[in-house]
């Protein structure tokens, strides 16, 4: 991996930044792309977002659509995955014993939408308990455990947030159709993480960050939705997709309803084009799988310096950008965390997955073995006084 990649990227580099995953890091690159949409915007506001807007929203899904093998007209931008599975969950229209299916490794924030609009209609949100990592064939028997004829829909992350695991997604997917129920997978950490082909997955409905590994700025989130539930699809916010005419309509009701809710900043979605051409000029590939391997070979190293058990059985393709380390029960996650920032100025979530005591490393280009023998090293010094007493944690 090229060092000169580290300069691409505008994090302070006084900071070891081994969090990725919460937010992104855009390079420098792609933010000046969407720096010059904003000045092109503020240039003349009424032609570009009265006018103008449609066919540049156009030109960045069809270059998404691409890079994830879907029809850009099955596909539109949103601010972030949150909303899409927001969007979702309204649209489902849920009843009374109705319930949605998903595992106890979800995004907390998407727990909180299911527990909304599940509590709202009188359903169920029925999350199944799983290992901290659980086989393939654990998550899919957990999940057929929990389908019944009240389940609506499956709702799994592509690649877990508190514990960084990949989901059995083109399984669950199958197990969903033979069952008949609708799915919705969130894919927030997958694009740009693993390769996804959302025609070959399949999913009914797919939601998914470009700010977050695909490196775009952030608000670029998208969702997909199989061409034939479209029409099930309800936007949060009605807006003048609902009534589009022939001059505004992008041919796709779906991509009308959702796309324009009212003046936002569009930059960021209008930059991802960019942020896949940034990808394939850096070879992107190569980074991702050489950004695995230093993960993977080095956790061993971090768990035996500070005297940890590993959380991964004995094999490389077991995480990919993202792994997590698991600390001691009697770990004081915040005390911690303060001390891992204020003191050795490592950037790393702290996570309690369900009592685990678990520290949650994203390893991207800009990253260095270094930074991850900073962290060993930190650990070690800090461990053994951060014993406190034990509080929940963001996990951001
Ligand atoms: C699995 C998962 N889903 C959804 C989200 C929400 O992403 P956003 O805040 O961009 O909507 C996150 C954020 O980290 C996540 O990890």
């Amino acid at each position: 991996m090229p060092s000169s990649l580290r300069t691409l990227f505008q994090l302070d580099p006084e900071v070891i930044f081994l969090n990725h995953g919460s937010f992104g890091a855009c390079p420098l690159p792609v933010f000046q792309v969407y720096q010059d949409w904003q000045r092109r915007l503020e240039r003349q506001p009424v032609a570009f977002l009265g006018r103008e807007i449609s066919f540049h929203l156009r030109r960045a899904r069809q270059a998404l659509g691409g890079y994830l093998n879907a029809d850009p007209d099955d596909l539109v931008f949103i601010p972030n995955a949150t909303h899409g599975v927001n969007i979702i969950a309204h649209s489902l229209e849920l009843k009374p014993g109705d319930e949605i299916l998903t595992t106890d490794h979800e995004y907390g924030a998407c727990d909180y939408t299911w527990e909304f609009y599940c509590s709202q209609a009188g359903a169920r949100y029925r999350r199944q308990p799983l290992p901290l990592h659980p086989t393939d064939e654990e998550v899919l028997e957990q999940l057929s455990l929990g389908i019944n004829p009240a389940t609506r829909l499956i709702f799994l992350s592509h690649l877990t947030s508190p514990t960084a695991l990949c989901l059995p997604v083109e399984a669950a997917c199958r197990l969903a159709q033979q069952a008949g129920v609708l799915v919705l997978m969130d894919g927030a950490h997958a694009p740009g993480q693993v390769d996804l082909d959302l025609t070959a997955l399949g999913p009914d409905f797919y939601t998914g960050n470009c700010h977050k590994w695909m490196l775009s700025p952030k608000g670029a989130g998208f969702l997909y939705a199989r061409r034939s539930l479209q029409p099930l699809v309800r936007p949060l916010v009605v807006s003048w997709g609902y009534h589009a005419t022939s001059e505004t309509t992008t041919g796709s009701s779906f991509v009308d309803y959702l796309e324009w809710t009212g003046t936002h900043d569009p930059s960021a979605a209008l930059s991802v084009p960019a942020a896949i051409q940034f990808m394939r000029d850096q070879d992107w590939g190569k980074v991702r799988r050489t950004c695995q391997q230093i993960l993977n070979q080095s956790l061993p190293h971090i768990n035996q310096i500070a005297s940890l058990s590993s959380v991964y059985p004995d094999s490389p393709d077991l995480h990919q950008q993202m792994a997590v380390i698991h600390l001691p029960a009697s770990t004081d996650l915040p005390v911690l965390k303060r001390r891992l920032y204020d003191e050795y100025r490592i950037e790393i979530p702290l996570i309690d997955w369900n009592g685990n005591k678990l520290a949650r490393i994203s390893f991207q280009g800009y990253n260095t073995p270094g930074d991850l023998d900073a962290l060993a090293q930190a650990l070690k010094d800090l461990l053994p006084t951060a014993s406190l007493i034990t509080h929940a944690d963001s996990g951001f």
